[in-house]
């Protein structure tokens, strides 16, 4: 970008933060939150976006990366797979799980194009790009022929699919029978009893979804994300709550590590540093964080001919 038109652009994106996180009347869709944010991701090495999986992680990066790769495990990507990657972000996990796990064939799918076009600049300086595949699009309505793919995973963010539900039968429709569905993402915490804690979850969620496009067709607890893979059509579905080895420990690492809201725009520090001023417990108290995993049955047709 020529010199002079640095200013205007920093003008534009400080109104954009300025509008996005003080104005209650104003949201963003997805796409808009990830070009607003751009690469001002608080990793210091990498350009993940996750809240990370801190059961063995020390730092921001580290747990970004455990999380990636606890949902490639859990996937168990291997040479012989294909796996449809959606919302990639920057492609971080994909080159994770390229330098790593194997897979044969990454095909990535993500809404944000500003994310696209750096991601794929990255793959290919690392000489990726026959085995990472990154492309443009939505993960509710998938450019991939039917039955072709033998896993589906998103890291931390399914939660913005407009809707989950309808990315749940993309991903069914996609992946070969007995393909595997893996998911790191975030649900509404079980009601809990008491005014002030009631309240005080509801805020949580409420701020989070409100600010960060999660739709409302999407604020369900773990039963009902069960029933809806199940009604997709997926069996041997566990839905496990990680949120003790995601909320509390980031926010102990921020709070002893404050330097890291460096990393991000200006604009977005204060209400960051707000939040680190309350507990965890407080601040996370609307929001379970879980790690889905479910299998298209191998054997599609029930003894009465149903299509699940
Ligand atoms: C919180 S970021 C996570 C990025 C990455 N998985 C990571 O762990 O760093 C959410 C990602 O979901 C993408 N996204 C949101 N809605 C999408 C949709 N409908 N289809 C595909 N990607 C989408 C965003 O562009 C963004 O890359």
């Amino acid at each position: 970008m020529p010199e002079s038109t640095l200013p205007t652009r920093r003008l534009r994106e400080s109104l954009g933060y300025l509008n996005w996180l003080y104005n209650p009347f104003h949201g963003l869709d997805a796409a808009g939150v990830y070009d607003l944010l751009s690469t001002n991701s608080p990793t210091e090495r990498g350009l993940y976006l996750n809240l990370g999986y801190w059961r063995d992680a020390t730092d921001l990066d580290a747990a970004s990366g455990a999380l990636a790769m606890l949902v490639g495990e859990r996937a168990g990507l291997n040479p012989t797979d294909t796996v449809l990657d959606c919302g990639f972000g920057f492609g971080d996990q994909d080159i994770l799980w390229a330098q790593t796990l194997k897979p044969g064939h990454i095909i990535g799918l993500n809404i944000t194009a500003s994310q696209v076009d750096l991601a794929r600049r990255r793959v290919a300086n690392l000489g990726l790009d026959e085995q990472i595949d990154l492309r443009q699009g939505s993960a509710t309505d998938m450019p991939i022929e039917s039955n072709s793919v033998d896993k589906v995973v998103a890291v931390e963010c399914a939660f913005h699919f407009r809707s989950r539900e309808t990315f749940l039968r993309e991903a069914w429709r996609v992946l070969r029978p007995g393909g595997r569905l893996v998911l790191a993402d975030i649900v509404p915490m079980p009601k809990v009893s008491g005014l002030s804690s009631r309240l005080e979850q509801r805020l949580s969620w409420r701020l989070v979804a409100g600010k960060f496009a999660i739709p409302p067709e999407n604020a369900y607890t773990r039963p009902t994300y069960h029933a809806k893979l199940a009604m997709a059509g997926f069996d041997r579905i566990d839905i496990e709550s990680i949120r003790e080895q995601v909320y509390a420990p980031l926010h102990r690492f921020l709070a002893e590590h404050p330097d890291t809201l460096e990393r991000l725009h200006p604009m977005a520090r204060l209400p960051a540093r707000v939040a680190l001023r309350f507990e965890a417990t407080s601040v996370y108290r609307g929001l379970d964080y879980v790690l889905a995993s479910a299998v298209k049955p191998k054997q599609l047709l029930g003894p009465g001919g149903r299509r699940p």
